[in-house]
């Protein structure tokens, strides 16, 4: 099988389908990062992923390149992983890349195949990917397409791929549904083995693009539901972790996403909910996603919040354009938008660093895995190597990433390099108590 475009979840499905016993083949445009797939290099942090790719390519099951022809001789199913941005111009997704991988695929292709799409897609898209199809390649091959979104989560994308909670899948023929099935055997018989259940639900084009951005759609609202409260709690003097402990404990809420801070983030969440508001607009649903946009709004707002805990805590003035830092020295600690990646798309954490920044701050920067991308993010930061670096002679110490590393931090230790025991929690990630008891003035979001 081939996967076209090995980024975070084509090069994670294409070297756990080899780990799985499949033969594989990784496709991208981006030679630099197929050469170092080539080499048994990831080319962004995963956990666990580095040694299952080295041993896969040793086992000769697995390799990479940036021939499509060689690609497409190569696969009976071919799994479209590109990237779907947010457009430049508005808020739909850019289906560019979908376009020009799907075309010079079915251009290639010399015999019947099955493309699933796997990236994030507004509704419709299969559909539209049909055509090219039935444009592209030559008719006689009969060449089909399935629809099958990805529910991975960066940091245990090994496990997800593996160990799948559901598989989704829409298709418009039995044989479409057999291939697909054939291509998940490896899935399905590793929960056979293990006694877990691994629902499949094999429906239609529309409804299966749909589960992603719905399912997005949800866990965006529960973050920015918590983030509300939260907002509530700071004028009201509540604690939201206790509100969300207490609420969470209520099977039919549940405590998990349900944590409030600096808001979500990521190549995906964002991008996603604004592109599921501008297809539904299109297609003339728009009033009943019109609670995304407040979603988005609670969510951007909490990136200020941390501006105004900043000025607050430094005894900044605001003026017209907001909370004036400048001289103040700032220590962030984190740049992805969640620990375990070393992804920095939308990152809160990066995000408020520039705002700080921005609002006259000498702002340094460490992540334990972020670095490099962020400093291609935001090369006006000032980044530091370590934790013991960035936190000296700051005046204030923002959290925004909970990474253990920050989490597990001594305050006593990091209290003696800093100028100023001032620290916000940006995750509500740390014991308050251990922090205030070592003499640090502590914000947490939504705490009194
Ligand atoms: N990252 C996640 O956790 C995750 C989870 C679920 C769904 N998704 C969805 O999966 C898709 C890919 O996301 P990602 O995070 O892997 O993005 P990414 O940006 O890391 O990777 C996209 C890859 O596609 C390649 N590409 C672009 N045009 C190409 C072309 N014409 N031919 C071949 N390759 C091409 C790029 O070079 C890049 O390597 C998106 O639609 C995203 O919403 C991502």
């Amino acid at each position: 099988m081939a996967f076209l475009g090995t980024g975070y979840l084509g090069t994670t499905y294409a070297i756990c389908f080899a780990e799985l016993g499949y033969e594989v083949i990784g496709f991208d445009v981006d030679i630099d990062k197929i050469a170092r797939l080539a080499d048994g290099e990831v080319p962004f942090h995963e956990p666990g992923l580095d040694e299952l790719l080295k041993r896969n390519l040793a086992a000769g099951r697995l390799r990479f390149c940036t021939n499509l022809a060689e690609t497409a001789d190569f696969g009976d199913v071919h799994f479209i992983c590109v990237g779907t941005p947010q457009r430049v111009d508005g808020m739909g997704a850019d289906l560019s890349h979908i376009e020009a991988v799907v075309t010079g695929l079915a251009r290639h292709l010399t015999r019947k195949a099955l493309i699933v799409g796997k990236s994030t897609v507004p509704v419709g898209t299969a559909e539209w990917v049909e055509q090219l199809v039935g444009k592209h390649a030559p008719a006689e091959l009969g060449v089909e397409v399935a629809w099958s979104p990805e529910f991975l989560q960066e940091g245990f994308a090994v496990e997800d791929v593996l160990r799948p909670n559901r598989i989704v899948v829409g298709v418009n023929s039995e044989w479409a549904s057999r291939m697909h099935y054939a291509a998940h055997k490896g899935v399905l018989d590793l929960a056979a083995t293990e006694d877990r259940e691994l629902p499949v639900v094999v429906t239609d084009f529309a409804t299966a693009e749909l589960v992603k951005v719905a399912a997005n759609a949800f866990l965006a609202t529960k973050v920015s539901f918590i983030n509300a409260m939260a907002e509530v709690c700071e004028v009201a003097g509540g604690d939201v972790t206790q509100l969300a402990r207490a609420l969470g404990y209520d099977p039919r809420i549940g405590n998990r996403f349900l944590q409030a801070g600096v808001g979500f983030g990521g190549g995906c969440l964002p991008k996603d909910i604004r592109a599921f508001q501008a297809r539904a607009q299109e297609l003339g649903a728009g009033e009943a996603l019109r609670f995304l946009h407040e979603v988005d709004l609670i969510n951007q707002r909490r990136r200020t919040r941390v501006l105004q805990l900043a000025a607050d805590l430094l005894a900044c003035r605001s003026g017209p354009a907001g909370p004036d830092l400048s001289g103040t020295r700032i220590a962030v600690l984190g740049a992805t938008f969640k620990p375990n990646s070393d992804d920095v798309r939308d990152a809160p954490a990066l995000a408020v660093a520039a705002l700080l920044a921005k609002a006259g701050a000498y702002v340094h920067v460490y992540d334990p895995q972020g670095m490099h991308n962020a400093r291609r993010a935001q090369p006006d930061l000032t980044y530091a190597p370590t934790m013991t670096d960035v936190v000296r002679d700051a005046d204030l110490v923002c959290v925004l990433t909970e990474w253990a590393d920050f989490r597990n931090a001594d305050p006593h230790a990091l209290g003696t390099l800093v100028t100023n025991r001032r620290i916000i929690d940006g995750r509500n990630c740390l014991d308050p108590t251990l922090w205030i008891q070592a003499g640090w003035e502590y914000r947490g979001m939504g705490r009194p």
